[in-house]
């Protein structure tokens, strides 16, 4: 009887316990999932503030020169100077922090002047600015000068990012030696390269010089995507950047009309502009669409509210004819 009492009670002992871990080990998984959302909450809330104000919302990638460069950036080609500053202006004033400009295209001056602008205004700092440029291949044997003359018409004291414009064999090294030197005395930041349209070109450069390629500037669109280019550069961290991000003047509707773009664009509500930008982020490219017009500099620039699913990404990615719209 005694013995049956406490084998009784020894049960019951046994079911409390089992019961009291059972309650104790859901309550933790319950803690962590109210711990990952708030996270993501947190994330959100962060981004939000941000982006009011208008400081460094736009996503940003660590370059293997370890300046910081934004995704996502203004372009100008084709644009005469005082076009330019307008687009680089209104540009900063929507929030980008990223400019893109050529010695070749005539248009520095006018791109410092919208720089120049927008800090005389106070809603940005030269700081939170970053500005490329590139060498023409007519100046490759003279990349001291290069540099001085784009710092000057750019009214800059130093430039974030100068880049070779063109493969050319016979002395893209010597000019990029020039780059080179123009790191270590603090004008210029980071280097690289673009037009390098096979990973033996690249490497042909890489092998010669002491700073590897921060970034490549090629033509990239979802009809050209890079991506046997975009895997070769891993190997170096280094990024590639997308010309042409659109198609370019004169192909845009190419692009925008397609069936699968425009499906995509009306079931986020978005232009088929809005979803090839989004696409290059989503790639890791960063994107410098050039555009001369006030709306759809803005319109380029509000792509951070919304993700493209993993479906509409490899729909995306079935486009691929790796057919370039331009020939050089
Ligand atoms: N490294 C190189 O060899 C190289 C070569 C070419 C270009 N790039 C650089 O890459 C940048 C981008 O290339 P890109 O400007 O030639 O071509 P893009 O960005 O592919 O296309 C520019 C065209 O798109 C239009 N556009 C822009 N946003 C639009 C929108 N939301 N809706 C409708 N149309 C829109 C522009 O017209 P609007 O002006 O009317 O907006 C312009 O006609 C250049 O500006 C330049 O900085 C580099």
């Amino acid at each position: 009887m005694k013995k049956g009492f406490i084998i009784c009670l020894i049960l019951l002992i046994c079911i409390i316990v089992g019961v009291v871990i059972y309650f104790r080990t859901n309550n933790k998984k319950e803690d962590n999932t109210q711990n990952s959302t708030s996270k993501i909450e947190n994330n959100n809330k962060e981004d939000k503030k941000m982006s009011n104000n208008q400081t460094y919302f736009i996503e940003d990638i660590t370059l293997n020169s370890g300046y910081k460069m934004p995704m996502l950036g203004i372009g100008t080609y084709l644009l005469s100077d005082s076009q330019a500053e307008n687009s680089v202006y209104w540009a900063l004033k929507d929030g980008y922090r990223l400019i893109d400009t050529a010695r070749i295209y005539g248009n520095e001056t006018g791109v410092g002047r919208g720089i120049k602008k927008a800090i005389d205004e106070g809603f940005v700092t030269r700081e939170e600015i970053f500005v490329t440029t590139k060498m023409w291949t007519s100046d490759f044997n003279n990349p001291d000068e290069a540099i001085d003359a784009s710092l000057r018409r750019l009214g800059l004291d130093y430039i974030d990012l100068m880049i070779l414009h063109h493969s050319q064999p016979s002395n893209d090294v010597t000019a990029y030696k020039g780059m080179e030197r123009a790191v270590k005395t603090g004008k210029l930041r980071s280097i690289g390269l673009s037009n390098y349209y096979t990973p033996e070109d690249f490497d042909r450069l890489a092998s010669q010089v002491d700073i590897t390629p921060a970034l490549l500037q090629n033509e990239t669109h979802p009809y050209h995507q890079s991506t046997e280019m975009a895997e070769h550069l891993e190997q170096y961290d280094t990024v590639l950047e997308s010309w042409f991000p659109l198609g370019g003047r004169g192909n845009t509707q190419v692009l925008f009309d397609d069936d699968t773009i425009s499906r995509i664009a009306d079931s986020h509500n978005k232009t088929s502009a809005q979803i090839i930008l989004r696409w290059h982020l989503q790639m890791g490219y960063i994107a410098i669409p050039g555009s001369s017009n006030e709306s759809h500099i803005a319109e380029n620039y509000d792509i951070f509210d919304f993700e493209l699913s993993e479906d509409e990404m490899q729909d995306l990615k079935d486009l691929d004819k790796n057919e370039r719209f331009a020939d050089y």
